[in-house]
C-alpha cells in the first residue's frame, strides 16, 4: 500500500505544477491567499506537496511544513530554499505527525484530507493544535446535490487508482467529529478540476478547549 503510493507520488511529482497551473491561475491561487490571509503565530502545513502555498504566507511567526512523499519533498525543499528559506520542512506523514501537543497556533490543509486516514490525520492536527487554535482548509469533497455526488460514488475507484483520493468524503462532517467548531465554511468550486472533482469546502475550524 506505501509503496503503492509513493510510486504514484514519484510519477505525479514532476507533472503536479504544471497540471495545477490552469486551475491556480483561474481560482484556486486566489482561494489559497485568501485563506491564509489570516494565518497567524506558529503555523504548521501538513501534505505541502510541491509548496503551493508558501507565497500565501505572509502574518505567521513560524512556519513548519510537512510532507511524506520523498518526490514531492525534493520538490518542496527546493521551493522553501527560494520562496521561503525561514519555514522547516519535516517528512511526515498526518497520521503521525512528530510534534508536541498544543505546539501550533495555526494547522493549514489544502488538498489533503482527500488522501490520508481522516480519523486519524485530524486527531493528530486536533492535538498539535492549542485550544482554540484554528485549522484552515481548503478541500475537495462530496457535493450537497444527490446526482453529482452518485457520479463521484462512480468515479471514486478510477479517481482514487489514478490519483490516489476519495472525491466523495464528507470532510466537513469529518473535522466536527474530531472536536473542532466550524468558524466559517464557504461551499465552493475547484477551477477547471473534472466535475465529480469540482465541489470545495474553503474554511476555518476552532479546536475545542
Ligand atoms: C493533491 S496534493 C496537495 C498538495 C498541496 N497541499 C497543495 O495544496 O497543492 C496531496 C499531497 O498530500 C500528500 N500526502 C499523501 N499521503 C499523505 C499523508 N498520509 N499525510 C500527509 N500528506 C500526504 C501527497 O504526497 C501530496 O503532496
Amino acid at each position: 500500500m506505501l509503496a503503492a503510493m509513493s510510486l504514484r507520488w514519484t510519477i505525479l511529482a514532476p507533472l503536479y505544477d504544471r497540471m495545477s497551473r490552469k486551475s491556480e491561475a483561474a481560482g484556486m491561487g486566489a482561494m489559497r491567499e485568501s485563506l491564509l490571509a489570516e494565518a497567524s503565530g506558529r503555523a504548521l502545513e501538513i501534505g505541502g506537496g510541491t509548496g503551493v502555498n508558501l507565497r500565501y504566507y505572509e502574518g505567521v511567526d513560524s512556519l513548519v511544513v510537512t510532507e511524506p512523499e520523498p518526490a514531492m519533498l525534493r520538490r518542496l525543499h527546493d521551493r522553501v530554499h527560494r520562496q521561503a528559506p525561514q519555514a522547516e520542512v519535516v517528512q511526515a506523514p498526518a497520521e503521525d505527525l512528530p510534534f508536541e501537543d498544543a505546539s501550533f497556533d495555526t494547522v493549514v490543509s489544502t488538498l489533503v484530507l482527500c488522501g490520508v486516514d481522516q480519523e486519524r490525520s485530524l486527531g493528530e492536527v486536533r492535538r498539535v493544535l492549542r485550544p482554540g487554535g484554528r485549522l484552515f482548509f481548503l478541500e475537495h469533497v462530496r457535493s450537497d446535490d444527490p446526482g453529482l455526488a452518485r457520479l463521484q460514488d462512480r468515479m471514486n475507484p478510477l479517481n482514487r487508482f489514478l490519483v490516489g483520493c476519495e472525491c466523495n468524503r464528507e470532510t466537513l462532517a469529518a473535522i466536527e467529529a474530531a472536536g473542532f467548531t466550524i468558524s466559517r465554511v464557504e461551499r465552493t468550486t475547484m477551477p477547471e478540476a473534472p466535475k465529480f472533482v469540482r465541489p470545495a469546502i474553503l474554511g476555518t475550524a476552532v479546536a475545542a478547549g
